[in-house]
């Protein structure tokens, strides 16, 4: 009887952690397809794990006193609480799908990462209403959308752009990722960092 109690105990388990996963997986689809087709901006799409660390190394190697740094579009925050883990900085980690906002302010939770904060809110809204001064911005965004930053030059001291270039900016440093690419509208752009100093 018992064992049976027990197997019965572990399908429950399993088949909430099946409806669980489904139930993730529609939010995600529909955002998905939300951003593709309303919002007309890069879905979310995971930053490779290699550029987050040289995104680190680079923060911690040549901005070591950065007070503030903000992520624009940071997606589930994994690289926004990369960073706060390895900084005494205040990050501010913003994204405008609401899914995404939502599972990212919940591993925010679940991590005890304090000096990380999710804001769900358009970035570029944000920028313009907000009186913080950023030492560097984080963005892997899009061919499209990346240019849009050089508007917030007076709130924004350093760039740290993930494959996308602003485009009529020289940026300071280019680091090779050396492998990889992300592939945008049949275009692909080779994983590598453009660090611009304003
Ligand atoms: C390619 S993903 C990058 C996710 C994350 N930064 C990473 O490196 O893993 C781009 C993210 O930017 C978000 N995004 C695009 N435009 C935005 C905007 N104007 N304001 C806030 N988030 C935005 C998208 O919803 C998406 O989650």
């Amino acid at each position: 009887m018992i064992i049976f109690n027990i197997m019965f105990f572990v399908i429950y388990i399993l088949l909430a952690f099946v409806v669980i996963g489904y139930i993730f997986l529609m939010f995600k689809f529909f955002e998905y397809f939300y951003c593709a087709c309303v919002r007309h901006q890069p879905p979310f799409v995971a930053s490779p794990d290699l550029s987050r660390k040289l995104v680190v190394s680079e923060i911690i190697k040549n901005y070591p006193n950065a007070k503030n740094i903000c992520e624009i579009g940071s997606g589930f925050g994994g690289l926004a609480r990369a960073v706060a883990r390895n900084t005494n900085a205040n990050v501010y980690a913003l994204e405008n799908m609401p899914f995404s906002a939502f599972v990212s302010k919940l591993f925010d939770k679940i991590s005890f990462c304090k000096n990380n904060k999710t804001i769900w809110c358009d970035a570029f809204e944000f920028l313009d209403n907000t009186d913080i001064k950023f030492d560097v911005a984080i963005a892997f965004l899009g061919p499209k959308l990346t240019p849009c930053i050089q508007k917030y030059t007076d709130k924004i001291k350093v760039l740290i752009s993930l494959d996308f270039e602003i485009g009529c900016i020289k940026p300071t440093r280019i680091i090779e990722i050396g492998h990889g690419a992300t592939i945008y509208q049949n275009i692909e752009y080779p994983h590598r960092l453009f660090v611009y100093e304003f």
